[in-house]
């Protein structure tokens, strides 16, 4: 079994990216940061509409505090901010895919970039992940900055593959960076 990091850092002041304690007040800090950004996240992420409570939100903040898994919380000064973490995980295949939310006010510092920099960095070394996968829609232009930045390759597009709220359906890119081409980097 792996044991992940507390924490990991980030240059950014104010900013920090930590594991929380498994406890209702965190699930509560959680549900307010789906909560006040519903209008913000529901375009991209299919899974808003089902927070309707801090009570649904208990059992996420258990598994990110879990030490064996790959999941941070990202907060600004003390308030609880954004997700970024290993979201699929297929060991037969060695590989796995990051996922993240970020609050809208604090977008636009570069925040992400770095955390998910990092949280790809722990799934290579720690994870032992042969290929680290970031999907995005491929009209969620802010989403697929992230892996552009990071120098992720475009695999693909994936036709219609994700329904999303409002009905719509979306063309999925699939972005990869594989542990040969991360250690040629460093
Ligand atoms: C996707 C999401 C996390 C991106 O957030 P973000 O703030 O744009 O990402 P970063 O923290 O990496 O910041 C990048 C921005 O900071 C700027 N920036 C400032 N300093 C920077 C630095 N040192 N390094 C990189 N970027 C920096 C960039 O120019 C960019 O701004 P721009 O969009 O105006 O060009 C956020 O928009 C979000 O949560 N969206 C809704 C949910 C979602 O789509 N999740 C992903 C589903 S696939």
């Amino acid at each position: 079994m792996v044991d992940y990091p507390k924490e990991i850092s980030i240059e950014k002041p104010n900013f920090s990216v930590h594991k929380p304690d498994a406890s209702f007040s965190v699930a509560r800090d959680l549900f307010l940061a789906v909560d006040r950004n519903r209008d913000f996240f529901k375009p991209w992420l299919g899974w808003v509409d089902f927070v309707k409570s801090p009570e649904d939100e208990f059992s996420v903040v258990q598994s990110v505090a879990k030490n064996d898994v790959c999941k941070y919380f990202i907060y600004w000064y003390m308030r609880l901010v954004g997700m970024v973490g290993v979201v699929r995980e297929d060991n037969a295949n060695r590989t796995m895919e990051i996922g993240y939310w970020l609050s809208q006010d604090v977008n636009g510092n570069g925040v992400m970039s770095q955390a998910v920099k990092q949280v790809q960095d722990l799934c290579f070394k720690h994870g032992d992940a042969n290929r680290v996968e970031i999907r995005c829609a491929t009209e969620n232009k802010k989403s697929r900055a992230i892996p552009e930045r990071l120098n992720f390759k475009l695999d693909g597009v994936l036709r219609q593959a994700e329904f999303l709220p409002g009905g719509k359906i979306h063309d999925v890119a699939v972005y990869s960076k594989l542990k040969s081409e991360w250690q040629k980097e460093k």
